[in-house]
């Protein structure tokens, strides 16, 4: 491929400016709090806008650290990628420039790896980085990479990068993956619209990004179906055109504002909300004591059983789309801890991803992880304000809920974590009454 730049050898992170939320817990949130586009749809729509050399036009794309990664990434690869207002984004991929997607992009964000499918199948060739582990598991792309052969794609893999090659269109086949996987499901559907004849993916995620996926490549013109509660057919087209989408809204951001009402003892209702979304996730709510009620795009929730009885322990167990998302694992067992008795969870999707259990613990949770996939937590707990640091996304805001609802102040250290997945985390916790800001970080030890 005479295109690619020269590897680098050797990655040196640029350095982030390290910042820190400082939390004075203990108050009750109350008031309204409207819910953002999803991080996991926008990052594979503006990908998927690759698949065409027209404009794409993009609206409720939630303003945060991937998605600008993922501009950026775009912009790299000679796409015109243009932010004309807050939360809408366009994108025109008329001419790519290169078709090599850096260790820089791979090393911020695992996603980069959902343009393998749509660049092999719309210019049959283009060399990614493996974005490797991060903090929540080794998190393989075999399944991605077995795809894709599957297609007729043939890839090799030297030093950190998969090289990928169509030869011809890609062909339709029979994808099937060992077990569930979300981009893996994505980044087949992706390279299948343009490949030559008919795909069947299974098992297909079931997770509703995917289906908002769906939707935008209908609009494109793919010819795209589930035909099954996880079965996908795709029928290849030659050229797909622009079209417009809204970006669902984020469950996951939906569902930490739950947990947030929950653990403080507050009353707050999430609007733009998607209930029908949450179905697993406000089942163990309810069945904890929180009080949730539903309509067409809102949630009330009433966690005022908190200071009355308390809550209820219960037994947790992760599983793919419709089951309780991994995601909210973190934020479920911050709410188990303000619970009566002894709960058990069940992480079955990751491994490593109760690591951060240990963080929670500092605020004096009182948790045992068993092994990578089981830990129990005992309730309930005064959680008391303590200095946290974040590993990831997810656990960085878990520990922000733990904090708000914990006695005293805490300092939850590493606030980029959280940056590259909620939109304007704080602002939001401040309009609904908490003490929270974000400042730059002070080391351990100095005194602030
Ligand atoms: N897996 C493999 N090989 C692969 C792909 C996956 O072994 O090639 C394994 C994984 O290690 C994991 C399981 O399969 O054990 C399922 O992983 P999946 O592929 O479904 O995860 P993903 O697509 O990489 C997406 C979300 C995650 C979310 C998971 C599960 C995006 C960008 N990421 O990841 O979101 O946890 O699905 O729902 O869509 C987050 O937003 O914080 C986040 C981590």
């Amino acid at each position: 491929m005479a295109d690619a730049r020269p590897f680098q050898w050797e990655y040196r992170p640029a350095p982030v400016a390290r910042e820190q939320y400082r939390i004075e817990g203990g108050r009750p949130l109350g008031g309204r709090v409207a819910i953002s586009g999803s991080k996991n749809a926008a990052l594979k729509l503006l990908a998927a806008a690759t698949l065409t050399g027209e404009r794409c036009r993009f609206e409720n794309v939630p303003e945060i650290e991937d998605v600008r990664v993922m501009a950026e990434t775009l912009r790299e690869l000679g796409v015109v990628v243009d932010h004309p207002a807050p939360n809408v984004y366009e994108v025109a991929a008329g001419d790519i420039d290169w078709l090599f997607v850096p260790l820089e992009a791979a090393a911020r964000m695992r996603a980069s790896f959902i343009l393998l499918g749509p660049l092999l199948a719309r210019r049959g060739q283009v060399i990614i980085s493996n974005p490797g582990g991060d903090r929540i598991g080794r998190r393989p792309v075999n399944f991605h990479v077995d795809a894709m052969r599957a297609l007729g794609a043939e890839i090799d893999y030297r030093y950190g990068y998969y090289y990928a090659k169509a030869p011809g269109r890609l062909r339709g086949a029979e994808i099937r993956f060992p077990t569930v996987t979300v981009m893996g499901t994505e980044n087949a559907l992706l390279a299948a619209t343009l490949a030559v004849g008919h795909t069947t993916i299974e098992p297909a995620a079931r997770e509703p990004e995917v289906d908002d996926l769906i939707a935008f490549l209908r609009k494109m013109g793919a010819e795209v179906e589930r035909t099954a509660p996880d079965r996908i057919e795709v029928e290849g087209r030659r050229r797909l055109r622009g079209a417009e989408h809204r970006v669902l809204p984020d469950r996951i951001e939906a569902g930490t504002f739950v947990v947030a009402a929950a653990v403080t003892g507050g009353q707050v209702r999430l609007e733009g909300a998607p209930c029908d979304h949450l179905g697993a996730f406000l089942e163990v709510a309810g069945r904890v004591g929180v009080g949730i009620a539903c309509g067409s795009d809102w949630i009330e929730v009433d966690g005022r059983a908190l200071a009355a009885d308390g809550y209820r322990a219960t037994d947790i167990e992760t599983a793919p789309y419709p089951g309780l998302a991994t995601d909210l694992q973190p934020p479920t067992c911050v709410l188990l801890t303000q619970a009566v008795g002894t709960s058990r969870v069940h992480e079955t999707v990751f491994e490593d991803r109760l690591e951060w259990l240990a963080e929670l613990a500092r605020m004096g949770a009182d948790v045992t992880v068993h092994d990578a996939h089981h830990a129990t937590i005992r309730g309930r707990t005064r959680l008391r304000g303590a200095t946290t640091e974040i590993g990831d996304l997810r656990a960085g805001a878990s520990l922000i809920l733990a904090a708000l609802a914990a006695e005293g102040e805490s300092v939850v250290r590493g606030a980029h974590h959280v940056e590259r997945g909620y939109e304007n985390i704080e602002e939001k916790f401040r309009a609904l009454g908490a003490r929270i800001e974000r400042q730059p970080e002070i080391p351990p030890g100095e005194r602030p």
